[in-house]
């Protein structure tokens, strides 16, 4: 094979299942319908005002956030594209409160698929990037046999079979992985295919650069804001370099940024809203980032333990994150160890 010959998503996968043999059929199916639905989504984006897709509905999420157009929209191209396959045995997302069974006149197949269809929504009226992200895991067996139920997804991260994201941005890529390293695609717009980019992506060490959202810095835990206070001190603190800092307000931007050049992303829970441990949800956020940031030799946590170990107790449960470089992630970790049991605030 010549260095020049270009490798489509459909070709690394029935490579992959050649291979390895451990990539079965069923799954390399749902990869490419997911990846098709992310290409649809990427038109819908790049559309913009000329498609009419700007803007909010009106309507708000099961989390209370207010629902853009583009947040149905593209929740709607994964269902559709999705739920007719043979290849689920049913799906769940962030903008719907309950999972959605696959209707009777379709075929059931053996996974679960757990999406955030837009994720950085803010960021879409202003032309920023945004992404989609997307988890699979296994149904357990017996859903052959009977109705799938929620708690058939509350399974912890290690247990995801794949997981993935598109990015909408001056490019449009995909980052995969089936839990053998992290693999990214360039869509190639004319010919319409996901082209083979970058191969086994490792997390560069040693990157002084942090994401987190600073005007939320008086509400977090003193663990976290010492970290952070630290940080900024720069060469002349007790860190003894300087930092960069980069918020870009959508998680799959910003990890996109650490995975290419490193540096850690945390969004901690803060003291307005004490009963919620984060931001961010864990079964279509984290854990599928979490997955790939792993993969990609880095490490994820919820500022205790790791992400992927922590076993759902819903759907949309929130989880406070820390991902990045091993050893950046490790520092941030040490000071928060250091706080714990000082009776302060919970870290993060
Ligand atoms: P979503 O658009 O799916 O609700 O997710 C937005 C998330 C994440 O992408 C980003 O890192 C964070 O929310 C931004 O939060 P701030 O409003 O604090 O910037
Ligand atoms: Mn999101
Ligand atoms: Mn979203």
């Amino acid at each position: 094979m010549s260095s020049t010959t270009r490798i489509t998503l459909s070709r690394f996968l029935i490579e992959q299942q050649r291979e390895g043999g451990n990539l079965p059929p069923q799954l390399r199916l749902l990869i490419e319908v997911v990846a098709r639905a992310c290409k649809a989504i990427s038109h819908t984006v790049n559309k913009g005002e000329l498609g009419g897709v700007l803007g909010s509905l009106g309507s708000e999420n099961v989390q209370g956030e207010v629902q853009k157009k583009l947040d149905v929209i593209s929740n709607d191209i994964l269902l559709d594209a999705n739920e007719w396959g043979g290849n689920l045995a049913a799906l769940a997302s962030e903008e719907m409160e309950a999972i959605h069974l696959i209707p009777h006149r379709y075929p059931k197949g053996e996974y679960l698929l757990v999406y955030d269809p837009i994720d950085g929504s803010s960021n879409i009226d202003v032309n920023l990037s945004v992404g989609t992200i997307f988890s699979v895991l296994a149904a357990p067996e017996d859903c052959s046999q009977r109705v799938v139920t929620e708690q058939d997804f509350l399974q912890p991260g290690h247990r995801q079979v794949a997981a993935g994201y598109a990015i909408y941005g001056p490019q449009t890529s995909l980052v995969l992985t089936f839990g053998r390293g992290v693999f990214g695609f360039t869509l190639d717009r004319e010919v319409g295919s996901w082209v083979l980019t970058r191969r086994n992506i490792m997390i560069p060490p040693g990157n002084r650069e942090f994401a987190v959202n600073m005007s939320n810095q008086r509400h977090w835990a003193p663990a976290v804001q010492h970290y952070i206070d630290d940080c900024m001190q720069g060469r002349d603190g007790p860190r003894g370099a300087d930092f960069n800092m980069r918020w870009t307000g959508s998680m799959v931007a910003d990890i996109e940024r650490v995975l290419t050049r490193g540096g850690i992303f945390l969004y901690p829970w803060d003291a307005r809203e004490p009963e919620r441990p984060g931001k961010l949800r864990l079964m279509y956020e984290a854990n599928p980032i979490g997955m790939i940031i792993e993969q990609a030799g880095g490490a994820a946590s919820d500022g205790r333990g790791r992400i992927l170990d922590i076993v759902p107790t819903g759907l949309h449960q929130r989880v406070s994150v820390v991902l990045g470089s091993a050893d950046e992630v490790e520092t941030a970790l040490a000071y928060f160890a250091d706080h714990a049991g000082s009776g302060e605030p919970a870290a993060p």
